[in-house]
């Protein structure tokens, strides 16, 4: 039985050198796109003050009222692990004045969050997202591009099956309006409803359509539209999104019901979920947020953004057997004489870039073999007393077996050569 001290935290995981690989294919591909759509990183401390996020994300969420990994600092300062990036992002754009050096900033991430949540498959508590936040443009073809931009990682990385969901929340006066018209709705059923929709009826009542519930669902089924309080510039918003997204043949489906659970959206919400997923099936969630960079003390700004959970992408995709970048040339060494020309041949081809490797154990030849097999290297190359004293080593090809002297001064340009 091992010691509780060594096992790692629930929640959390190892990603060992196995998957390694698919994460930095991910994050290629990643950057990659990001580079293409025009946005530049950012990256932003572990850790803030509390006060940031229960301000940005809002105390009623369910991230600030329940979620937080918080503590008290030997100062007497609250900080928080981030449980997400919007709110820091946007600090940083504040307390940087980026928008005083530029109209538009298309900022992204790819890190770490702690949100301290149930665990299961696709959910943990230490998690990982790569997200945007572009700031400046208040306008409809920033939300088509910010969609466009996610939907393209997915596709480049091969994620099918998947549902892009849409939705406008509309501006402020919108919202209060309809949370009137939802409470007036929901408050003959008010004896119905469980309690966090009864909680969430008093705090924030349009977060009660978030339920998965089937009998609330089938309460809800008569409730109010939000797009019937939209205002007319909501509403034109959110058709010219569509029509963009038509434009880009960029499928999705509306969900008037489509709230997020994050207080600071305003108008376009959407979201993207994967059928090749359970539970857990939301891989992607964004929206705009045009009030937030004000909520926070900085000049008005218009601001929208996505955030993409990085373990529920790699499940998506489901497994796949690549474990990294095998070794391309097996060195075997026989005899001390040999192990320096061993050594310096390791060295040569590792600075032609050739995956070079051998045996740090001073094992026999048969387990030298074995292991070159094991390794996945396409040649083997064998230095013994022999082939000191000819000044030429074996070469052999693992696949064929075939063997032939090579001259060991001209091995590098050999190998070189040599489609590996
Ligand atoms: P969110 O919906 O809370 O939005 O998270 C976005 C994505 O992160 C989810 O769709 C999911 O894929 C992943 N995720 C969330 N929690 C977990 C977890 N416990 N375990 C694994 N994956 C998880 C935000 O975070 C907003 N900041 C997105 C945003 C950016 N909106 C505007 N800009």
């Amino acid at each position: 039985m091992t010691k509780e001290f060594i096992q790692s935290i629930k929640g959390t995981q190892d990603i060992l050198p196995d998957q390694s690989q698919r994460w930095q294919a991910l994050e290629t591909t990643i950057r990659n796109t990001m580079d293409t759509y025009g946005y530049r990183e950012i990256r932003t401390p572990t850790f803030e003050r509390t006060e940031l996020f229960a301000r940005g994300v809002g105390q009623e969420t369910d991230i600030v009222s329940k979620e937080m990994y918080s503590w008290t600092d030997q100062s007497g300062e609250n900080l928080t692990l981030k449980p997400e990036l919007t709110a820091p992002v946007v600090r940083s754009f504040i307390q940087n004045n980026l928008g005083g050096q530029s109209t538009i900033n298309k900022l992204y991430y790819i890190d770490a969050l702690f949100r301290r949540e149930r665990p299961q498959k696709g959910r943990y508590r230490q998690f990982h997202q790569f997200g945007i936040e572009s700031f400046g443009s208040e306008f409809p073809e920033m939300d088509a591009e910010v969609i466009a931009l996610a939907m393209s990682v997915f596709n480049d990385i091969g994620l099918t099956n998947l549902t892009l969901k849409l939705n406008s929340i509309g501006s402020p006066e919108c919202r209060s309006d309809f949370r009137n018209a939802l409470r007036d709705f929901l408050k003959p059923h008010f004896n119905d409803l469980s309690e966090t929709s009864q909680k969430r009826f008093e705090n924030n009542p349009l977060r009660v359509l978030d339920t998965k519930a089937p009998y609330e669902i089938e309460i809800l089924k008569d409730a109010p539209n939000i797009s019937d309080s939209w205002t007319g510039e909501d509403k034109a918003h959110f058709e010219e999104v569509c029509s963009l997204l038509d434009a880009m043949r960029i499928q999705y489906t509306i969900e008037s019901n489509l709230v997020r659970g994050l207080d600071y959206y305003t108008r376009t919400t959407f979201e993207i979920t994967s059928t090749a997923l359970g539970a857990q099936n939301a891989i992607c969630g964004g929206g705009r947020y045009d009030g937030l960079v004000e909520t926070l003390g900085g000049k008005p700004t218009p601001g929208i953004g996505f955030a993409a959970g990085m373990e529920r992408i790699l499940l998506a995709l489901g497994d796949d057997d690549s474990s990294g970048n095998s070794t391309q040339v097996y060195i075997i060494g026989l005899g001390d004489e040999a192990r320096p020309s061993v050594a310096k041949l390791a060295e040569d081809l590792r600075q032609n870039n050739i995956r070079t490797n051998f045996d740090p154990l001073r094992r026999s030849i048969k387990a030298q073999m074995r292991e070159a097999n094991k390794s996945g290297a396409t040649i083997a190359v064998i230095i013994g007393d022999k082939e000191l004293a000819s000044g030429q080593a074996e070469i052999k090809d693992l696949k064929t077996g075939d063997q032939e002297p090579v001259k060991i001064k001209a091995l590098v340009d050999h190998i070189n050569s040599l489609t590996l």
